[in-house]
Formats: structure tokens, C-alpha cells, sequence
């Protein structure tokens, strides 16, 4: 492969923020100094959001799921997960300890658990934002209808994470049980995003089956939806799935495509996830230096803290609120960057 094509690639994403298929598969896929792509990528971030990281305090509020996804370790149908549900309470108890450690955005992640009405979901978002109207929330709680989400963003909620997971409906199929759609998840995207959320989407890396080709289907639906956030991260099986037999998505194509993004999308908030740091001790420092500008230590109890595994081996299931926070702003200095307890909401350019 003649690689002097590289940085004529990197400069052609920079300069236009999109890349034609055959051009985006050898940047994806070639063999070269990926600091040449990570570079760049950590220029554009530098410009628009400089050397600050924001933290997004994450409470995984349930883990019952009423969905059976191949993938997921917190699946309907995986009787070995160990069930919980946090009360008001408890959740309104985890914002107080992350609003003294400086969080100013929780988020509220769930499985798909219908125990929480909307009317109960409603009232922990306005009882949040009472307690704490500097900060924002964002949910994380699956496909929903149009008036659930209205109803949720009427009580206050400011964002909403929802992935797509795959933008190939023969994979997305692949992916998850009959009954879920690649056109309900779309939609429900598209609501979002009307409603005014700050929205967040994005796909597992190295998922089953996945090629280049659903990658570069993933991307050319970004640039549809242009969601603010974007969050992506490496599948990692989980014992109890159909999956657990299937291997890892790879460390760095996962990099490489944070800083593909930042360079399709400046502006977006990109968090370097705990999966990236699952299956590498340096992962999310690797993720910040690909251009990632985020990250969202857990907040959740530590006693249940094992039970949210989505996959296995995951890291940060041992340590209280406080050691996490502490551990990330040494972890996101070393990297060279710093750690802001600002609001954080998307810089558009
Ligand atoms: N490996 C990596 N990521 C996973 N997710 C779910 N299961 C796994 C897994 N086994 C991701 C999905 C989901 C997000 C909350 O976690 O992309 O949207
Ligand atoms: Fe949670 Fe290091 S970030 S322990």
C-alpha cells in the first residue's frame, strides 16, 4: 500500500468532514502511523473545546430490560443477571454525592423497564432539576413513544443517549430480536432530536458480523441525523449472550473512528467509554488522545454496580464515586488534558 495517500486522506476529512466509501475504507483499514489520524483529530477538538474533558456522572438506575438484545449481559432473557431497581431515593442520593464531586450533568441509564411509568420518570427528572437546576440530565432509558418523550421533556430533561447500534437493517436484525426495527430506533431519533433533547447516538465497534461496509453506513447515517453527542465503543461478549463466544471489537479501529468522527463532526461531544477502557488498562486516555472530549465515571451504589454488566470484565464495578473521580482527573491529566465540572453542553460551530 502506498501510504503518502495518508495524509492527503486525513487533510481531504479535515478540509470537506466526509470521505467517499472507497477513501474512508483505507483510512479505516490501512496499515499507517494512526498518529498522523489522531493528530489531526486532537487539533480540531483543541480548537473548539480546547484541553477540557467534561464528566457526565452515570447512574444505571435499573437493570431490568424488557428487550432481549443478542449482545447485551442485562438482556430479558439472561437468568442468571441478578435484578435490581433504585428508588427516587436512591437516585436523588447519587446526584447529591455527584453534584458535591462536581458532576453537573447525570445521566439516568436504564434497561427498557416498564416498572418506571412516565409519570415516575417524569417526577425524578423534576425532582432532580430542583435540587440542582445548574445542572443538566440526560436519559438513557430506550425507545419510547413521542408523547413519553414529550412528557419527559416537558418535566425538564435536557438530552437523551439513545444508539442506533448498527445502520444496516440485515445486521441490525442480526443484532437483536424480532419485533425491534433499525426504522423504530431512526424514528425514535428523529423525535428526539424534534423535541428539542440534545441527542446522542452511535454503534458498537467490532459488533458481530459487522464489516467496513455497515461501519460506512454508520457514518453516512451520522451525517444524517447530525446528533450532538456521539458514543461509540468496542463490543465485548458476555458469557451469558448468544454472543459470548464472539471476540472483542478491536482497540484500534475503535480510536480511529473517535477521530474520524471529531473530524465529521467537530463540534460533537464524544465520550471515551468505559468498554474502551475495559479492554485496554489505558483505553480511555487513548480515547481523549483520538479526540474524545468526554467521559462518564459511574455514580451508581457500588453494591449494584456489578450487577449493570452489559458485558464482562468491566471496569470501575469496585470503586466508590469519590475513588472514581479521583482516579479519572489523574487519568485525564496524564493524558494531557483537564477535567471541567462545567454544564458541558455541545459547542456548535
Ligand atoms: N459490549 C459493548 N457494548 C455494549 N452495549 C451493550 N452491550 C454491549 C456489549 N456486549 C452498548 C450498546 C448500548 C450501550 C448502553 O451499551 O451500544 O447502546
Ligand atoms: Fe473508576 Fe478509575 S475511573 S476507578
Amino acid at each position: 500500500m502506498d501510504n503518502d495517500i495518508i495524509p492527503a486522506l486525513v487533510q481531504q476529512l479535515y478540509l470537506e468532514k466526509c470521505l467517499d466509501g472507497s477513501r474512508m475504507k483505507l483510512l479505516l483499514g490501512s496499515e499507517f502511523d494512526d498518529d498522523i489520524l489522531f493528530n489531526r483529530a486532537d487539533d480540531v477538538r483543541r480548537q473548539i473545546y480546547g484541553k477540557d474533558v467534561y464528566l457526565r456522572g452515570l447512574i444505571e438506575f435499573t437493570n431490568f430490560c424488557r428487550n432481549d438484545c443478542l449482545y447485551c449481559g442485562i438482556r430479558r432473557n439472561n437468568r442468571n443477571a441478578s435484578r435490581y431497581r433504585l428508588t427516587t431515593e436512591e437516585i436523588l442520593a447519587c446526584c447529591k454525592e455527584g453534584y458535591s464531586l462536581g458532576y453537573r450533568t447525570f445521566v439516568l441509564q436504564g434497561g427498557e423497564d416498564m416498572y418506571y411509568t412516565d409519570k415516575n420518570i417524569c417526577s425524578i427528572v423534576s425532582r432532580i432539576k430542583e435540587s440542582y437546576p445548574d445542572c443538566a440530565v440526560t436519559l438513557s432509558i430506550g425507545e419510547r413513544s413521542y408523547e413519553s418523550y414529550k412528557a419527559y421533556r416537558n418535566a425538564g430533561a435536557d438530552r437523551y443517549l439513545l444508539r442506533h447500534e448498527t445502520a444496516v437493517d440485515s445486521h441490525y436484525s442480526k443484532l437483536h430480536p424480532a419485533g425491534m426495527s433499525l426504522e423504530n430506533r431512526k424514528r425514535c431519533l428523529y423525535y428526539l432530536k424534534e423535541l428539542g433533547f440534545q441527542t446522542g447516538s452511535g454503534f458498537m465497534v467490532g459488533s458481530p458480523f459487522q464489516t467496513l461496509d455497515y461501519i460506512l453506513a454508520d457514518l453516512e447515517f451520522l451525517k444524517e441525523l447530525m446528533p450532538d453527542m456521539i458514543g461509540i465503543g468496542p463490543f465485548i461478549p458476555h458469557r451469558d449472550t448468544p454472543f459470548g463466544e464472539y471476540k472483542a471489537g478491536n482497540l484500534r479501529l475503535t480510536l480511529r473512528l473517535i477521530s474520524v468522527l471529531r473530524l465529521m463532526f467537530p463540534y460533537a461531544l464524544i465520550p471515551s467509554t468505559t468498554a474502551l477502557g475495559t479492554i485496554h488498562p489505558l483505553g480511555r486516555e487513548m480515547g481523549l488522545r483520538a479526540g474524545a472530549n468526554v467521559v462518564m465515571p459511574n455514580l451508581s451504589p457500588v453494591d449494584v454496580r456489578e450487577k449493570y454488566a452489559l458485558y464482562n470484565d468491566k471496569i470501575c464495578t469496585g470503586e466508590e464515586s469519590a475513588q472514581c473521580r479521583e482516579c479519572l482527573e489523574k487519568r485525564i491529566d496524564a493524558a494531557g488534558y483537564r477535567a471541567v465540572t462545567d454544564i458541558g453542553n455541545v459547542k456548535r460551530i
